[in-house]
């Protein structure tokens, strides 16, 4: 293991179990993250990108449950320990995953407001967690809370402290969220979908924000999202995913001016172009991501795939093969391409 790696996700698997069916929304992923590098999860929606990125921090409600795989969290690089802690083997509710969430790893969502409390101040939720964590004074946690507000680039951090959520614009809203995460200094930010609510303007300033952020901090992002045009502004690495699986991965320039499997292709195609006119704007991806719980033989997007052979792709199930270095591509028309086929040390 090269010693920048900083979360390791190897064939992790989460599925919700129901009455009437199986769901396996997560269902043999391997991810690494690296530090002071941004990973982009890219997919449609139902594809199991939250529930992957839940996982990491044991945050999958019932009927959903990490039934296999590992998650190794690596120590930081300057303490002599190298042992990492693998976060699919601890108890959902136990100590030790608290202890990771928030200190080691933190999360943003598409929603601030499903994580920030209405009857508390913006300086009070900034710092809990580093009050809960090193246990410093109110007094303290407030003056902390100001240079993170200011580290995010909010505006009168000063007056911001003292108010409370619902006072906050969208764009703020996400700020502040952010320097919460940042609060204890986490080597890992997971995002899921933080700018889908805003508008682009906005946007463009958070993506911005996070790539300096994760630049000065040396923290891995893992940066979550359904939009290509994103993934064009942040990744360094991309990893595509299809219901549950990874369908491709690699380099960011590699994925956009060389995509191997169709659905990345199809989804390349689906980015608005800057200056099209209304009409050619977006070509959608053909049919829907099938519901939850259906089983599929084969190839998974085989159904939708414009390139799809009868009789192949409808039968058996793809395995990995490696079309150059970093990359990794899960397609029966790439298979006898290259004969690298599932190297483990290629990535
Ligand atoms: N609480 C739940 N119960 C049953 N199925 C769920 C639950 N949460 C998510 N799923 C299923 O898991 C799959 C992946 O969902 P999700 O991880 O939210 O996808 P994404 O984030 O890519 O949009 C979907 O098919 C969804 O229906
Ligand atoms: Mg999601």
């Amino acid at each position: 293991m090269t010693e920048d790696v900083v979360l390791d996700i190897q064939n992790l698997r989460t599925h919700f179990v129901t009455d009437d069916a199986v769901v396996r929304a997560v269902d043999g992923v391997d991810l690494t993250v690296r530090r002071g590098r941004t990973l982009c999860v890219v997919g449609e929606s139902g594809c199991g990108k939250s529930a992957m990125a839940r996982s990491i921090l044991r945050l999958v409600e019932p009927p959903g449950r990490v039934v296999g795989g590992r998650i190794l969290l690596y120590p930081p690089a300057d303490t002599t320990d190298t042992e990492p802690t693998d976060l699919a083997s601890l108890h959902p509710t136990g100590k030790e995953i608290r202890s990771v969430r928030g200190r080691d790893v933190a999360m943003i969502f598409q929603e601030p407001m499903s994580s920030l409390s209405l009857v508390h101040t913006v300086g009070d939720q900034v710092g809990e967690s580093l009050r809960v964590h090193t246990g410093i004074s109110r007094r303290r946690a407030r003056e902390y809370a100001v240079e993170l507000l200011e580290r995010v680039r909010v505006p009168g951090a000063e007056r911001v402290v003292d108010s409370y959520p619902f006072q906050l614009s969208g764009g703020m809203r996400q700020r502040v969220m952010i320097a919460m995460a940042l609060s204890c200094g986490p080597r890992v930010l997971i995002a899921d979908e933080p700018t889908t609510a805003l508008d682009v303007t906005t946007q463009a300033q958070i993506l911005d924000l996070l790539a300096d952020l994760r630049r000065d901090s040396g923290m891995g992002l893992l940066f979550i999202t359904h939009d290509m045009g994103v993934v064009a502004e942040i990744a360094d690495e991309v990893a595509v995913m299809y219901l549950g699986i990874v369908v491709e991965q690699g380099p960011v320039d590699e994925i956009f001016h060389d995509p191997q499997h169709p659905y990345t292709k199809a989804l390349l195609e689906a980015v608005p172009r800057f200056g099209a006119s209304e009409h050619d704007r977006l070509t959608t991806i053909r049919g829907t991501v099938p519901a939850p719980g259906t089983e599929l033989p084969g190839c998974v997007f085989h159904p939708r795939c414009p390139e799809a052979v009868e009789g192949l792709c409808d039968t058996t199930t793809p395995k990995v093969t490696v079309p150059g270095p970093g990359r990794e591509v899960r397609c029966l028309l790439r298979e006898g391409t290259t004969d690298r086929e599932e190297s483990t040390d290629a990535r």
